[in-house]
């Protein structure tokens, strides 16, 4: 068994972004710049956009935080996201979701510039990604496409199940997996809460993709002998064990799981670093795609 390590492989891609970043300014080009809007004070969503700014940070680009209340109006938060559209220094701009509930997530990302719209959730990013056009891929369904390739996994003509249809990671990572070539070109199955029998389809599954947000759903009679199991999961459980009071559980219960499969990624450390790296890899991209 394999463990799909996401620090590792984010750590080299850091690198190669940092290595990028500095022979943009010894040509005299700008910095990349990702400015993340985060509303509210969700300990979640404040974590993981602290994690984007400091990877940020590491890389050489430039980052901008802009904290708004809980209590900031749809209309206020629409002029927000529109000053970064039209500042030229923005490269990229995230809106950290879930937004509260007064406001319509849809209308916030429809006003991001697609251009700028690092996490691929526009809808034209959307569409390009479906219909095989460059543009935005959301930065989770990318990282786990990245993992694939960086381990030499097979997938060609594979069965690869996923057990949610989210848009940001369920939808597009169906999409990635059957598109033509590397990596790609599997036999998908998009399976979610109303699927029956979901353990006869799992157990057909060579590629077990989980983003469900349930803790240890995945069991070790659900999986094939020697799949790849990737647990887009990140769950915050209670525990005695860590001074904050929660740890990190992923959708697999990889300590069954694990004996069985042939590569898995772990939480944490698995798909969650990977989501940065690749987020960072969007900004930059906006950025070249500037000069
Ligand atoms: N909430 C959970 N995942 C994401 C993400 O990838 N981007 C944003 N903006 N919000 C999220």
């Amino acid at each position: 068994m394999t463990i799909l390590d996401g620090n590792h492989i984010s750590a080299l891609i850091k690198a190669e972004l940092k290595a990028e970043v500095e022979k943009r300014l010894s040509f005299g080009k700008k910095r990349p710049h990702l400015a993340a809007v985060l509303v509210g004070n969700d300990g979640a969503s404040e974590t993981y956009v602290g994690h984007k700014v400091k990877s940020c940070e590491q890389a050489g680009f430039s980052s901008t935080l802009i904290r708004l209340s809980t209590e900031t109006t749809e209309f206020q938060l629409i002029e927000e996201v529109k000053k970064l559209n039209n500042n030229p220094d923005i490269d990229g701009i995230i809106v950290q979701l879930p937004l509260p509930k007064h406001i319509s997530e849809d209308i916030i990302i429809e006003t991001i510039l697609p251009e700028k719209d690092v996490d691929g959730f526009h809808p034209i990013n959307a569409g390009r990604l479906l219909i095989g056009q460059d543009g935005f891929v959301p930065a989770t369904p990318a990282g786990i496409i990245e993992l694939i390739e960086r381990y030499n996994i097979e997938t060609s003509g594979k069965h690869c199940v996923v057990i949610g249809r989210s848009n940001i990671v369920g939808k597009p990572i169906s999409v990635l997996m059957s598109r033509k070539g590397y990596p790609g070109d599997a036999t998908v199955t998009l399976c979610h809460s109303r699927s029956t029998n979901l353990s006869s389809i799992t157990q057909q599954a060579d590629i077990l993709i989980v983003a469900l947000g349930i803790p240890n759903f995945v069991t070790i009679e659900m999986v094939k002998q020697d799949a790849v199991v990737i647990d887009v999961g990140i769950t915050r459980t209670a525990t005695t064990t860590t001074k904050s009071g929660y740890k990190l559980t992923g959708d697999v219960n990889y300590a069954e799981v694990s004996k069985k499969c042939s590569f898995i990624t772990p939480v944490p450390g698995g798909v969650g670093p990977m989501t940065i790296a690749m987020l960072m890899k969007n900004t930059l991209k906006a950025c070249n795609t500037k000069d």
